[in-house]
């Protein structure tokens, strides 16, 4: 091929050595579906449900574009259409009729997350219905357990609401319960609930790296679960610490968690491929509100094209090491992914 470029004086230039023409597998679309070493499939997405209590409700979410606050019945619509997408699965966060010191909406067996995943396991949906195991949404408070009179949160009182919790959830017909609360013990303590109860099969997703990070702003908008006062630094983990984020993982993988969750998912792209390395469970990634608030809101301004970046995040996080993806967009992107050929 002649070159548009004056012929240079190359003598002194070395060309590329034979085998290192890596240009060559871009050259087409096919070559490069080929070797494509990532894909994104609509299965290992799962889309966030935020539920209040009522009926026919359906409240967008002004701080995360295309989620919405919905009534139980709603939600269920909702599951029944990402199931149709081929979504894979649903996460379920509850908004309670009243909130107490203790967080007794999180686990009374007419909740607000007990009667949407009812209806939701009554449907028999062809997704996983996973149920977010924490007190922060049910507490006057705003913390993750119970406080003591100086104001920490009380683990062990909290980690026997968490099992109580997640027993209830998993009674309601959840298919999965997921520890957020980053109490210590939490994950034993609900295995043993969970087993007392006669759920044996239900697995846990623990939310085992989760830092005390600012990317949760827009969730804690939406969920109404910002503490009252101080921050969960007590308790969440300090962004700055890999190995005690896998000491984390390693710990609630000895305590009987099936299954392991990083959040937020950019901002912890080396914990995920050290987790999928060391760890032999699945592990997956939460795109938590702030990443899809940041790519929302540049894309509404024509910064960035919001399709592409959120299926570029994705398949970064997907590539890292995570499994499956908690992601805002999951409906979105099963849509453009159906639309892709290859
Ligand atoms: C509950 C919980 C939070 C998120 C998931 N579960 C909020 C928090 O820890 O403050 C955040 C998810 C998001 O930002 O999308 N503890």
């Amino acid at each position: 091929m002649t070159s548009v470029l004056d012929p240079q004086p190359t003598s002194a230039i070395p060309l590329p050595a034979a085998g290192h023409r890596l240009r060559r597998t871009r050259r087409t679309p096919a070559l490069r579906a080929l070797v494509r070493e990532t894909r994104l499939h609509p299965a290992m997405l799962v889309a966030p449900l935020f539920v209040v209590p009522g009926r026919g409700g359906r409240t967008p979410i002004p701080s995360l574009p295309g989620s919405f606050r919905l009534t139980p019945d709603e939600a269920l619509a909702e599951a029944r259409s990402l199931a149709a997408l081929g979504v894979g699965g649903v996460i379920v966060f509850g908004l309670p009729a009243a909130k107490d010191a203790e967080g007794t909406g999180a686990w009374i067996a007419d909740g607000v997350v007990q009667e949407a995943v009812g209806r939701m396991r009554d449907a028999d949906l062809d997704l996983v219905v996973i149920a977010d195991t924490c007190l922060c949404e049910y507490t006057d408070h705003g913390h993750c357990g119970p406080l003591l009179r100086d104001g920490r949160v009380d683990n062990d009182a909290a980690i026997r609401l968490l099992a109580e919790t997640a027993a209830s959830q998993a009674a309601a017909g959840a298919d999965v319960v997921a520890p957020s609360a980053m109490m210590d013990g939490q994950v034993a303590a609900i295995r043993a609930g969970l087993d007392a109860a006669g759920h044996l099969e239900v697995p846990i997703l623990a939310y085992a790296a989760k830092t005390a990070s600012a990317f949760y702003g827009p969730f804690r908008e939406a969920a109404d679960s910002a503490p009252a006062f101080g921050d969960r630094r007590g308790y969440q983990m300090d962004p700055a610490n890999a190995r005690e984020a896998l000491r984390e993982m390693a710990v609630d993988v000895a305590e009987g968690a099936d299954l392991l969750l990083v959040k937020p998912a950019l901002p912890s792209l080396d914990l995920l491929a050290r987790a999928r390395e060391r760890f032999d469970v699945p592990v997956g990634a939460y795109q938590v509100s702030g990443e899809h608030a940041m790519i929302a809101a540049a894309a509404e301004r024509g910064w960035i094209d919001g399709r592409r970046t959120n299926l570029e995040a994705l398949t970064s996080i997907v590539r890292a090491g995570a499994s499956f993806v908690i992601t805002y967009a999951a409906a979105d992107v099963a849509r453009w992914l159906r639309e892709e050929s290859r």
